[in-house]
C-alpha cells in the first residue's frame, strides 16, 4: 500500500494541483489529508472539491474556524477565515456549497489504523497544539505527547516538515535526504504544508508513505499566480501572498 499524505493546503489551488500531478507520477493507492484545506488562500471552494475525492481527511483548526466561530487566530488569519466563510455561504442554498459545508462539518479529529495515528496538530490536542522542531528542548512537552502515541503519529499544523524521534531528536527532510525508515521507536512525522510552507523552502511539501518508508517530496508550483489572486482580494492580507515567495 502506497499512500500520499498531504496537509495544510490553505486554499492554494496552484500548489494543490501541482502536488496532485506529482502524486499521479508516484503510483499511489490513496491520499490522506491532515486538515487546513482552507484559510489564508484565494481558492477555498476549488480546494475542498478536490479534497472531497481523497480517502481520508482530518479536521484542521482553519476548517473548523470557517464552519464554527474562529477562536485564537491572528487578526489577518481571522479576516481570511471570515472571507472564506462568505465564499462558502454565497448563494445560501447553493447545492455545491451545502455539500462542501456538510463535508467540513463531518470531518473527524483523529484517525487510527495499524498503530498509526493521523491528526492535524498533535496526538495530545489534535486540533490546536503545535509541535515545532524547537520543542525537542521542552522535554516534558515532547514526552507527554509521545505518551499518547502507540507507534507513529502523522501530523501537520506547523507547516514545518520533519521527523521527531522518542529519544528527543528532530530531523528535517534535508537531514534525512528526504527519506526515513520507520523503526521500532515511537515517531512523529510532520508532513509539511502543500499551500504555505514555512521551512524557508517555498516549494509545496507532502509525504509518500510506502509501507514502512517515508519520502518527503517537494514540488514547485506557479506561486506568482497565487500571490496575484491573494493581492486581488482585499480581505486577504498581502503578507499572506508575500510569505509564499520566501516559504516562511
Ligand atoms: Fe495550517
Amino acid at each position: 500500500m502506497k499512500r500520499a499524505i498531504v496537509s495544510d493546503i490553505h486554499a492554494n489551488l496552484e500548489a494543490l494541483e501541482a502536488v496532485l500531478r506529482d502524486i499521479e507520477t508516484q503510483g499511489v493507492d490513496q491520499i490522506y489529508c491532515l486538515g487546513d484545506i482552507i484559510g489564508y488562500g484565494p481558492n477555498p471552494l476549488e480546494c475542498i472539491d478536490r479534497v472531497m475525492d481523497f480517502q481520508l481527511t482530518i479536521l484542521g483548526n482553519h476548517d473548523q474556524g470557517a464552519v464554527y466561530d474562529p477562536e485564537g487566530f491572528s487578526s489577518g488569519a481571522e479576516r481570511a477565515i471570515f472571507w472564506t466563510r462568505q465564499q462558502l455561504e454565497n448563494g445560501g442554498k447553493d447545492e455545491a456549497n451545502l455539500r462542501r459545508l456538510n463535508f467540513l462539518c463531518e470531518l473527524q479529529r483523529t484517525h487510527r489504523e495499524d498503530g498509526r495515528l493521523f491528526v492535524h496538530g498533535s496526538a495530545r490536542s489534535p486540533l490546536n497544539e503545535y509541535v515545532f522542531p524547537e520543542d525537542i528542548y521542552n522535554t516534558r512537552k515532547i514526552e507527554k505527547i509521545f505518551g499518547y502515541i502507540e507507534r507513529v503519529c502523522f501530523q501537520g499544523h506547523t507547516h514545518v516538515p520533519g521527523v521527531f524521534t522518542d529519544d528527543g531528536r528532530f530531523f528535517s527532510p534535508k537531514d534525512l535526504s528526504g527519506r526515513y525508515v520507520l523503526g521500532q521507536g515511537k515517531t512523529m512525522i510532520n508532513v509539511g504544508s502543500v499551500g504555505q510552507p514555512r521551512d524557508l523552502d517555498p516549494r509545496s511539501c507532502y509525504v509518500i508513505l510506502d509501507d514502512e518508508v517515508i519520502f518527503f517530496r517537494r514540488v514547485e508550483y506557479p506561486l506568482d499566480e497565487t500571490i496575484e489572486k491573494i493581492y486581488a482580494v482585499p480581505e486577504l492580507d498581502n503578507f499572506l501572498g508575500d510569505r509564499l515567495r520566501e516559504g516562511r
